[in-house]
């Protein structure tokens, strides 16, 4: 998708990225008081089961092992690539149903959106004295944009890894896990921190204002979408999580598979069945109450064929969203409820962005 040279994202930096991921994981459950985690997502659709195996799952474990968390919907981001904000409303709405269907905790994570927090908004202004138009057009997401639309690319759309670092700075947060394409945010982050520092000071002498945050690279599970390539809304190739079992049926009926009866693990030459398998084992619990494993689920259907296998899955993965989607019904009946929730997360962050805002103002002497 990116050069890899001028991205900084080639496989030396990941490397680096993920050894120092490593040691930051040995310490989150340590010393889960040292961290402060703020994770986000563009509320541009559906949330489904490739985001809850991809980071949601992952987000809950680090709720769970005691770190301050901070969850962003994204609504600033959204509107970067388009002409109006669409479906925003019910996208936020879902959103917040599917997070506290999976076991987001309200009183461990604050949930909030970019556009209810004008402290978060301000701290735009000095950040984007910090950064250059060549190096914003670096940045692979802008990059690819300029590449790949056909559309005029907006301010907003080259100015959006600014933004996104107000996101993590505001609440200086010190740990935000990601996949590898976000790598780039983080380092744009990290060195905005840096410069503020140099360029403008500080209010307490041993400190600086803002930390630099470690991006968390987790082993989460790669899932593709039901036709084998990437799981996406647009590919019409997802599991929502929101989905009835019946609907999750149909969609599992209709997957591709390939001609060969014969039901073997081998996501390299295989990818479809191989996608079906893990997903099935993702769902289910082996022996040992870990994860299941793949390849021992093929050699159990083995000459099953895929219509064996595509049963099991809908009814692995049924029987192990149907608690989440009980508890999703019963949120999404309640709007008022979800909007409080929403309310309380964004007064929660609000504070905390507009004392964010009062060091940045003091440190620049802009307090008067
Ligand atoms: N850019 C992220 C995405 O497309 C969403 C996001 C917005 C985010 N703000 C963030 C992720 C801050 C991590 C930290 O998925």
């Amino acid at each position: 998708m990116t050069n890899p040279d001028e991205t900084g994202s080639n496989e030396a930096t990941v490397a680096r990225s993920q050894q120092r991921s490593d040691k930051v994981e040995a310490d989150l459950a340590v010393h889960p008081q040292r961290w402060r985690l703020l994770t986000g997502d563009r509320p541009t659709g559906k949330l489904h089961i490739g985001h809850y195996f991809g980071s949601l799952a992952n987000r809950v474990r680090l709720q769970n092992l005691g770190l301050d968390s901070y969850l962003v919907i994204a609504d600033y981001q959204v509107i970067y690539d388009r002409d109006g904000v669409g479906e925003l409303q019910d996208n936020v709405m879902s959103a917040m149903a599917d997070y506290l269907a999976i076991g987001i905790d309200p009183a461990r994570t604050t949930i909030f959106t970019h556009s209810a927090l004008p402290g978060l908004n301000q701290l735009m202004l000095p950040f984007l004295s910090l950064v250059t138009d060549a190096e914003l057009r670096r940045n692979p997401t802008v990059k690819d944009e300029l590449a790949t639309s056909d559309r005029p690319m907006s301010g907003l759309m080259l100015t959006f890894p600014v933004h996104q670092a107000a996101d993590i700075l505001f609440c200086k947060a010190n740990v935000v896990p990601v996949g590898t394409d976000q790598l780039p945010h983080i380092e744009q982050t990290r060195v905005i921190a840096r410069r503020f520092d140099e360029r403008y000071g500080r209010v307490d002498p041993e400190h600086p204002v803002f930390p630099e945050p470690e991006a968390l690279l987790s082993a989460t599970p790669h899932v593709l979408g039901l036709d084998g390539t990437k799981m996406s809304k647009s590919r019409g190739n997802t599991i929502e999580i929101g989905m009835s079992a019946d609907e999750t049926a149909k969609l599992i009926r209709k997957a591709k598979t390939d001609a060969e009866r014969h039901i073997t693990y081998d996501p390299q030459n295989r990818p479809e069945v191989s996608n079906l398998l893990l997903l099935t084992a993702l769902c289910e619990r082996g022996q040992d109450g870990e994860v299941a494993d793949p390849a021992l689920i093929a050699e159990e259907i083995g000459d099953g064929g895929s219509g064996t296998l595509k049963k099991r899955l809908t009814a692995s993965l049924n029987e192990y969203f149907a608690p989440m989607r009980a508890r999703r019904a019963e949120v999404a009946a309640d709007e008022g409820y979800l909007r409080q929730v929403l309310r309380e997360g964004n007064e929660r962050a609000g504070a905390v962005a507009d004392q964010t805002l009062h060091e940045v103002r003091e440190a620049m002497r802009m307090i008067y």
